[in-house]
């Protein structure tokens, strides 16, 4: 249609970079791109912290759960909350509240989103890492972050050393409703779990025998990183 959207729906997830770097002109742009995004009344709530100390990549591998594309990546970008400069500028700003924390995210994601698509138009493949957030208070002592700022999740960028199969999606009759929310087609649902069993088990890499509703009835029945509401707590954020 346009090469904005063919980037967009070209999107794979990059986990296998080659050694090339990602060049200052490549990086400014991408960071740029960013910068450029949306803001919640403009309240700037995010910051980016670039990791080039290769002793705090290993350590980012470990503490994310052991992807190794966190070292292997020419760049590793991560994504924070960020109320501290606005308690620097004012230290009466109350920056407790939930809603304020989900401003937070919301932003951080969108920013993040412009990153990944500005590197993917520029032929740069990445992959989010929010497994940061599985030991997020080591990250955070890691990157010295201050009070009211917290880690959210990372992002590896580089230049793709391979060429995943696109990962299929949920058809758009499932996600869209018009006016009122409609009961869920448990057909559509099933086909979905068919192209996924399908897509699973002829992918070039990590094949397996597994549908979609059986991932994530797994990953839902489990407990999912409890630390988060503490860690936030002790951060000022999302307290009220
Ligand atoms: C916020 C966020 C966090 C993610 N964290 C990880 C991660 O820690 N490790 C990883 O390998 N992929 C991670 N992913 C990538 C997803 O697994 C991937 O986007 C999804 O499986 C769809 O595949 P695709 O991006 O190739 O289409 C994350 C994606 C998002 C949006």
């Amino acid at each position: 249609m346009n090469p904005v959207i063919d980037t967009i729906l070209d999107h794979r997830s990059i986990r296998v970079f080659t050694n090339d770097p990602i060049s200052k002109v490549q990086l400014d742009t991408i960071i740029s791109a960013g910068i450029a995004a949306s803001s919640s009344s403009l309240l700037q709530v995010n910051s980016i912290i670039r990791i080039t100390d290769m002793e705090k990549r290993k350590a980012l591998v470990e503490l994310s759960g052991g992807q190794p594309y966190v070292e292997g990546a020419a760049e590793f970008l991560v994504f924070c909350i960020d109320f501290q400069r606005h308690h620097e500028m004012n230290p009466d700003v109350k920056a407790e509240y939930t809603e304020l924390t989900l401003i937070g995210a919301i932003d951080a994601g969108i920013m993040a989103q412009n990153c990944l698509l500005a590197a993917e138009s520029m032929g740069l493949g990445g992959v989010y890492i929010g497994g940061l957030r599985t030991h997020a208070q080591e990250v955070d002592d890691l990157l010295e972050l201050p009070q009211h700022t917290a880690v959210l999740f990372g992002m590896c960028l580089g230049h793709p050393d391979q060429t995943p199969q696109q990962k299929p999606r949920l058809s758009p009759e499932v996600i869209v409703h018009e006016n009122t929310y409609k009961p869920l087609d448990k057909n559509k649902i099933h086909e979905y779990d068919e192209t996924m069993l399908q897509y699973y088990a002829t992918r070039n890499s990590n094949q397996k025998q597994s549908s979609w509703s059986e991932q994530i009835t797994s990953k839902l029945s489990q407990e999912s990183r409890p630390h988060i509401k503490g860690y936030l707590n002790n951060k000022g954020l999302a307290i009220k």
